[in-house]
């Protein structure tokens, strides 16, 4: 498990206040499946602002989010799964859609909150612990609140909180999400997608980092990582890339007009 840096983080001008940004030169060698490693990915992933919302997906050379199992378990590795787990601990809450919690069974993480955002309410199929759900949030509509309560299961559903928002027809505001996490305390946020719900996040400009792992193998899986919606382009800088040892590249996308940049 080695992971390697093509491409350096810019070191922060003195007194620019771009809190937890590090320097890392070209070539660094981060050996992700020790302690050491672990800590430099989390330094090398830290978010340079209190308030930041990241995507972090894994995708195909094809742009597919779906290996042949018709999850993304078949694009990732030792070394996405670390990457994974360093983005996830600098989180205060890590939002994903229902669909991806019934196709790939999420559990709680080990520090941030999981938030899952349904309109139906279904979450069937989740591995959730009773013992973490304190820190399970579910996101949705008046109508959704029953079947969340009953998909969730009692052990669950005793502790998690569920935050009723407005919606149009079941369908929750991007806009109306975001403000309800941070009014939650959830500043830091990385969504884990699926498509659907990080196609949604960039169509209406909340974001402000793409983390894009792309996996060395072209399939035809049909599902585009960020979604089918149309949606106008947004200019990215790259700020850092790392690969490894398997061909698979991990790159930090800054959106260059994101959210951050307007406050
Ligand atoms: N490559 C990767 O990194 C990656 C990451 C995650 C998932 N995946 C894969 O992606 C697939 C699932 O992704 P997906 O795009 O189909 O779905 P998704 O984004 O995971 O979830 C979509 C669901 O989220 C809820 N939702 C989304 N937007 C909403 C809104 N505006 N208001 C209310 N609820 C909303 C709805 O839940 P309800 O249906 O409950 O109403 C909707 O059906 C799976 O195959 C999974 O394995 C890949």
């Amino acid at each position: 498990m080695t992971l390697r840096v093509l491409h350096p983080v810019p070191a922060p001008a003195s007194g620019a206040g771009a809190e937890g940004h590090v320097a890392a030169e070209l070539g660094t060698v981060v050996e992700a499946d020790t302690d050491e490693g672990r800590a430099r990915l989390r330094e090398l992933y830290a978010p340079p602002a209190a308030d930041w919302l990241r995507l972090n997906l894994i995708t195909a050379v094809s742009g597919d989010a779906a290996g042949e199992d018709g999850t993304s378990d078949t694009l990732s590795n030792a070394d996405d799964r670390a990457v994974l787990a360093a983005i996830r601990d600098l989180a205060d809450g890590v939002l994903v859609g229902a669909a991806s919690v019934r196709a790939e069974g999420y559990r709680v993480p080990r520090s941030a909150q999981l938030v899952v955002l349904t309109a139906s309410g279904d979450l069937s199929g989740h591995r959730m612990d009773p013992e973490r759900a304190d820190r399970v949030v579910v996101v949705c509509p008046a109508a959704a609140v029953d079947r969340v309560t009953e998909t969730l299961g009692p052990d669950v559903a005793a502790r998690a909180a569920v935050l009723v928002v407005d919606d149009d027809d079941g369908q929750v505001a991007m806009a109306t999400l975001v403000d309800r996490l941070r009014s939650h305390g959830l500043r830091s946020l990385v969504c884990e997608g699926g498509p659907s719900l990080a196609g949604q996040l960039l169509h209406d400009g909340l974001v402000d980092e793409l983390c894009l792992s792309t996996s060395p193998v072209v399939i035809g899986s049909g599902l585009p990582v960020f979604g089918r919606e149309r949606f106008d382009p947004s200019r990215l800088s790259l700020s850092q890339l790392m690969m490894d040892d398997q061909s698979a590249l991990y790159a930090r996308w800054l959106v260059a007009d994101g959210p951050a940049t307007r406050r």
